[in-house]
């Protein structure tokens, strides 16, 4: 097991993405803290993994809050002692209210702005002192394609959000390299999870996503787990400040 005796909080851990990363965290021997607004799924998905005998425990947390993430990282150290690992996951995508520059509400762009880069940097800001007191530790940011390129011209608070996860993820490996805190992004490309039902439900428009795939095929969830493993583990002891593209070579082409 690769992160056996590690603490872990996984944020956006009820669906998608960050459930499949979150059980695989604690197969792989971590304990691990799923934080999500969305108490059904969370709680579902900590009973799944008790069943089996592995460790996991719930907390209610909406990453936009300062109060929420400070209770979840106090919770977190009540409960586990420490936190190794913060995979920063939640996101929004508002497909709906996103739009091109000048159509796009300060509301929206506001909203997405506090979940998707103000969520990540408070999660980070209240788990580094934990980390700093442990001598280290492992952040994992999740980033997007879109992030990278105009490649969804509509999505402008989205993309922009995504971009500044890329800044922070830097700005933060280059100022805790000396401390043994490492930071680095992961780069998702279309994965089908319920962020992407939006597109994906529709058949044509889910064969033009997937033809533009490289490897032909959309992700899946589990296809982002060995990563954040490897980014989470020791085995990444000398990779900081890097983003890690898990998307089927669609940036490579
Ligand atoms: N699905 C993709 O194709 C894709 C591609 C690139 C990047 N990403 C990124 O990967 C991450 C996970 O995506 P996904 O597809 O699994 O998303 P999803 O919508 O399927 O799941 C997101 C989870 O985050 C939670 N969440 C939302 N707002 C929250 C908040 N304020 N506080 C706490 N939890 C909150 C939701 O309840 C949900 O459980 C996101 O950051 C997303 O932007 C996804």
């Amino acid at each position: 097991m690769r992160l056996s005796g590690r603490v872990a909080i996984v944020t956006g851990a009820a669906v998608g993405l960050g459930r499949a990363v979150a059980a695989r965290f604690a197969r792989e021997g971590a304990s691990v803290v799923v934080a999500d607004m969305n108490e059904e799924h969370g709680t579902a998905l900590v009973e799944e993994l008790r069943k089996q005998g592995l460790e996991a425990r719930f907390v209610p947390t909406d990453i936009s809050r300062e109060e929420s993430v400070q209770s979840l990282v106090d919770t977190t150290v009540t409960h586990y002692g420490r936190v190794n690992v913060l995979y920063n996951n939640a996101g929004i995508l508002l497909a709906d209210r996103d739009r091109p520059g000048h159509e796009l509400s300060l509301e929206s762009w506001d909203q997405i702005m506090n979940v998707n880069l103000r969520g990540p940097f408070l999660c980070a800001k209240y788990t580094i002192p934990r980390m700093l007191e442990d001598s280290g530790g492992a952040i994992i940011n999740v980033s997007s394609r879109t992030g990278l390129s105009g490649c969804a011209p509509a999505l402008t608070a989205y993309s922009t959000s995504k971009a500044a996860v890329i800044g922070l993820t830097r700005v933060m490996a280059a100022a805790y390299a000396g401390s043994g805190i490492r930071v680095n992004s992961i780069v998702p490309g279309t994965m089908d999870t319920p962020m992407n039902r939006y597109i994906l439900v529709d058949d044509a428009t889910r064969e033009k996503y997937r033809s533009a795939v490289p490897l032909g095929r959309l992700g899946r969830s589990e296809d982002i787990e060995g990563l954040a493993v490897f980014l989470a583990s020791d085995e990444s002891a000398f990779c900081t400040g890097g983003l890690y593209m898990c998307d089927g070579g669609l940036t490579a082409v």
